[in-house]
């Protein structure tokens, strides 16, 4: 009864708009559906997942699983609050893209994804405290603009330790604010820490001849929190984030084999429009370093460096 209702009314409301936008802005008003442009797509992210990460079947698996849940949940109990570790170029950027293009309308265009990085937003060690008020600042203002505003954090082991904590009390269940919903809003964490130990997992499989696609999260997880408390220079240092269980999901990015970086490379031609070619991605593969030296069992680089060698042996 009361559903017909609003379908009434909406109707004759819309009757008097006109065009279709202006229906389905009134739509998300009554419904609350299109909070900030947020419209989650986890088929969509999951079909790019599957079709366009290569080699990261526990990031694939972790985020996908994580952003369903949060998305599919209405009143979330806290924010979803990720953190992305594992060596240069094996995906953590792109994979926190991909996520953002899949919930939000205009996607890291939005004005609700904010992107901090301590190179170009924390730079002076003096200025911490100031930085402390300004980031509390911005996530509040934020926040309160928007419940469903995302904050990227990129190299975490360069950020000062100290200006996180500030945000701390966010990431939890209890930060409610005039009235305003803050657990809807998604934090991920990227940097390289963890790197080493993900590394030497996935070397110690690929010796053991054991496929790596069977490596767990179990087998990484503590390592990965142990090594990032071990660094003294990643903002979760002596944090309270990671020891109060504020990071819902530690997504280790393994070490890229050759055969992934070629799938980088045929993935580059095709973007540019230019056909595969077997010489050419010998060629590229050929100029990347690898580790163990001797072994060379994984790219140094990961996919980073791909876009600039293609066009180099074009
Ligand atoms: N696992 C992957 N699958 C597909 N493409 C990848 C993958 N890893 C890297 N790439 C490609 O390489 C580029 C560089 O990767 P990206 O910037 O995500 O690395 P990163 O892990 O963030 O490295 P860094 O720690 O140096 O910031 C991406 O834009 C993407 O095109
Ligand atoms: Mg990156």
């Amino acid at each position: 009864m009361a559903a017909g209702w609003w379908h009434f009314l909406l109707v004759v409301v819309a009757s008097g708009l006109g065009n279709p936008w202006e229906i389905s802005t009134l739509h998300c008003r009554l419904y609350d559906f299109c909070e900030c442009g947020f419209q989650p797509d986890v088929k969509g992210l999951e079909c790019d997942f599957a079709r366009n990460v290569y080699g990261q079947h526990l990031a694939q698996e972790l985020v996908v699983n994580a952003a369903k849940r949060f998305v599919e949940t209405e009143s979330p109990k806290k924010p979803l609050v990720l953190s992305f570790h594992g060596w240069s170029g094996t995906g953590k950027t792109f994979v926190s893209s991909l996520l953002i293009k899949h919930l939000y309308k205009d996607g890291t265009r939005s004005p609700y994804v904010h992107h901090f990085s301590p190179i170009l937003h924390f730079t002076h060690a003096q200025k911490v405290e100031e930085y402390k008020e300004d980031l509390k600042q911005w996530i509040q203002g934020n926040l309160t603009a928007c419940g469903r505003s995302i904050f990227v954090f990129e190299e975490m082991d360069k950020m000062h330790p100290g200006i996180i904590n500030v945000i701390a009390p966010f990431l939890g269940p209890s930060w409610v604010v005039y009235g305003s919903n803050y657990r809807k809003a998604i934090f991920i964490f990227i940097s390289n820490a963890g790197g080493d130990v993900i590394n030497q997992v996935a070397l110690d499989f690929w010796r053991e001849r054991k496929d790596r696609e069977e490596i767990q999260l179990s087998d990484l997880g503590a390592a990965i929190s142990d090594a990032v408390m071990a660094t003294a220079e990643h903002g979760f240092w002596q944090s309270q984030i990671l020891n109060q269980s504020l990071v819902d999901v530690i997504v280790p990015f393994l070490p890229l084999r050759p055969n992934h970086v070629r799938q980088c490379i045929r993935n580059e031609l095709e973007l540019q429009g230019i056909q595969y070619k077997d010489d050419l991605a010998r060629s590229v593969l050929e100029s990347l370093v690898y580790f163990p030296e001797d072994e060379r069992v994984f790219s140094s680089t990961g996919c980073k460096t791909v876009a600039s060698r293609v066009n180099y042996f074009l």
